[in-house]
């Protein structure tokens, strides 16, 4: 293969949803690609599937980030490999609905670990090769969850503020160094991500249209390439974000709370 080495981006959660459509849209644009989830066989096929359309090389690790050593062991992995990261995207992630007083704990708790604490610690290690290349891209997939608390979806809206406002942070940080960190804050996407927390039957995966996730993927790219730093596909989603600005906070959260109920 003739011209520069191609550059790799890594995409946790990239066997799936939005990860997965994210994963096309870099390989579409010439990236190489590493796969992260926890199962293997998925992982495997969706590398295939990128591999076979857009002639790239795609990579697979089977981790779970749930568990705490796994960001060091993604990272040590392709240290080995000597594959350097060019464009990290923390996708992973998963909800839980219901009243808090009734949730699982342990699950909760793993929540955190992979929606806030192995972005984090990812984010940490592959961060200082991007700023000596004076060259990177981060994008932190938040949510439309992210600008106001949510009843009956506590923990997970709550983990989603931290991406949004720790990506922002970062971001100023990292002004003029080569480095841009994105976060992208979908509204209701269709994957698997509404069956899994069980808040498929909510008014806000029922009432209005659902976005499809390649666009959605189509959106957090471009922002990423244009390095900016908070991403919301969609006009609805634009103004869910905004309505904090313009009503009482106990009325958006009020709203917020209809809208994970049951229809
Ligand atoms: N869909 C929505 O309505 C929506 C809206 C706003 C934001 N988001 C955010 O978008 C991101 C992607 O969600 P999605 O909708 O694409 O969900 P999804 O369809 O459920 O996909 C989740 C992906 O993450 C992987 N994953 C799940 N748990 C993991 C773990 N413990 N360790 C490693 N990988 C894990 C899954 O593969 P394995 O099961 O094989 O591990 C899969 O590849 C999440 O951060 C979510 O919070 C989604």
């Amino acid at each position: 293969m003739k011209g520069a080495p191609r550059k790799t981006a890594l995409i946790t959660g990239g066997s799936g949803g939005i990860g997965l459509e994210l994963a096309k849209v870099l390989a579409r644009n010439a990236f190489d690609i590493v796969l992260v989830a926890r199962k293997r066989d998925t992982l495997e096929a969706a590398a295939g599937q990128l591999e076979g359309k857009f002639n790239i090389t795609a990579h697979v690790f089977a981790a779970d980030l749930r568990r705490r050593e796994a960001p060091q062991a993604i990272f040590d992995f392709l240290r080995n490999e000597n594959i350097p990261i060019e464009i990290l995207v923390n996708n992973a992630g998963f909800g839980l609905g219901g009243e808090f007083a009734d949730t699982d704990l342990d699950r909760e708790l793993e929540m955190i670990q992979v929606n806030i604490a192995a972005l984090t610690q990812l984010t940490k290690l592959f961060l200082p090769a991007m700023i000596k290349r004076k060259s990177g891209r981060i994008l932190n997939v938040a949510s439309t969850a992210a600008f106001q608390p949510g009843p009956l979806m506590s923990v997970y809206y709550a983990s989603k503020a931290y991406v949004l406002s720790f990506s922002e942070a970062l971001s100023e940080e990292l002004r003029d160094t080569g480095v841009t960190v994105t976060a992208l804050c979908p509204g209701p996407t269709k994957t698997d991500f509404a069956a899994t927390a069980q808040v498929g039957h909510s008014r806000l995966f029922t009432l209005f249209g659902v976005a499809d996730a390649a666009s959605v993927a189509e959106f957090g790219f471009r922002a990423m390439m244009q390095g900016k730093r908070v991403a919301i596909p969609g006009i609805r989603n634009k103004l869910v974000a905004e309505s904090h600005r313009f009503f009482p906070r106990n009325l958006v959260t009020r709203v917020a709370r209809m809208a994970q109920e049951k229809r």
